[in-house]
């Protein structure tokens, strides 16, 4: 009987995938719920043919080099610059992703949540319950903005940027979108305008960031940003931390340069830059924007689909690196 591949897995996620793994795998799950550490990954990553990892780990040369014959490297996330792209494609391996229909959705959904929550100042106005200073209702109490008629200015017009426009037109906003690339199809079906980041900073109401971590797009938005937004707008960050620069966001925040923030992402991910939590002005989420039922199972179907198209010898659904397929 031939021997079945080796799947390893970095830790416990939605069983859907790991289930549908089974079938035709040999599946190891790292039994501890907490970020593996270095040398277990590295030991995981020997012993497998597959690797499905998380984005809070780093697969850099050392994880990849640690077996010459691993076969695909799956990530569950759609974001992946927790990964050497790069050197995985010199060595021949696919990189896979995680950006289904639900995942999109998802994060779509929380941005609308963040900029609620933030606009309307339900996180605020929770603690004022909780505090007992709720003494009955009052004429001025905890005014907030509406998001009817405002522009949303999208940064990264993606799939979940995308997402974003659509709901923000059903809503009544307005959309103006800056990305490296126009989108004709887009603008005529939302009115949605283009503009350069610098216009859309100066325009929009809500600022909401949709770009992938690359070199490019680190500290896209740092204190000269900031300073361009009006001060009655609000940013929102459902893509990655060090898009934003943190400490010029507080200082901006502090010195109400701007009116708020809805974040779910940081720059130096667990920990938080000094004195954000201060801020009554911001709503924090702990990277959950994708945190349904509904998208981390397919999030978990996905990964493993993508790893037994590699391991048939068939181009994978969600590939990273298209020229590992001769594009
Ligand atoms: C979450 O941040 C993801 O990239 O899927």
């Amino acid at each position: 009987m031939p021997t079945k591949p080796k799947v390893f897995v970095t830790r416990q996620i939605m069983d859907s995938g790991i289930r549908l793994l089974q079938k035709s795998c040999l599946v190891k799950v790292y039994p501890k719920d907490q970020i593996i550490p270095r040398e277990e990954i590295l030991k995981g990553v020997k012993w497998g043919d597959a690797l499905l990892c998380l984005l809070t780990d780093k697969i850099d040369q050392e994880v990849i080099d640690a077996n010459p014959n691993l076969k695909v490297i799956s990530n569950y996330a759609i974001g992946f610059n927790n990964i050497d792209v790069r050197y995985a494609t010199q060595k021949g391996i696919p990189v896979t992703n995680t950006p289904g229909r639900a995942i999109v959705d998802a994060v779509a959904e929380h941005t609308f949540a963040l900029m609620l929550a933030v606009c309307r100042r339900i996180a605020e106005a929770d603690r004022f319950i909780r505090a007992g200073k709720y003494h009955g209702w009052e004429p001025q109490l905890l005014m907030g903005m509406e998001l009817v008629g405002k522009t949303i200015g999208i940064v990264g017009l993606g799939r979940i940027g995308s997402g974003v426009a659509r709901r923000a037109v059903a809503l009544g906003m307005k959309v103006v979108y800056h990305d490296v690339k126009r989108n004709p199809w887009f603008e005529k079906e939302f009115t949605a305008r283009y503009c350069s980041l610098s216009e859309l900073l100066k325009t929009a109401d809500l600022v909401s960031l949709h770009v992938p971590l690359l070199p490019t797009t680190h500290h896209l938005i740092g204190k000269k940003e900031l300073s361009l937004m009006k001060k009655t707008a609000y940013l929102i960050n459902t893509s990655r931390g060090p898009v934003v620069d943190e400490k010029a966001l507080i200082q901006a925040l502090k010195r109400k340069q701007i009116a708020g923030a809805g974040l779910d992402v940081y720059e130096f991910e667990p920990k938080l830059a000094a004195g954000l939590t201060k801020l009554d002005n911001v709503v924090l989420t702990p990277h959950t924007a994708s945190a349904t039922v509904e998208a981390r199972s397919e999030m978990s179907l996905d990964a493993a689909e993508n790893i037994l198209a590699v391991l048939r010898g068939k181009k994978p659904p969600f590939l990273v690196n298209p020229e590992m397929y001769g594009k």
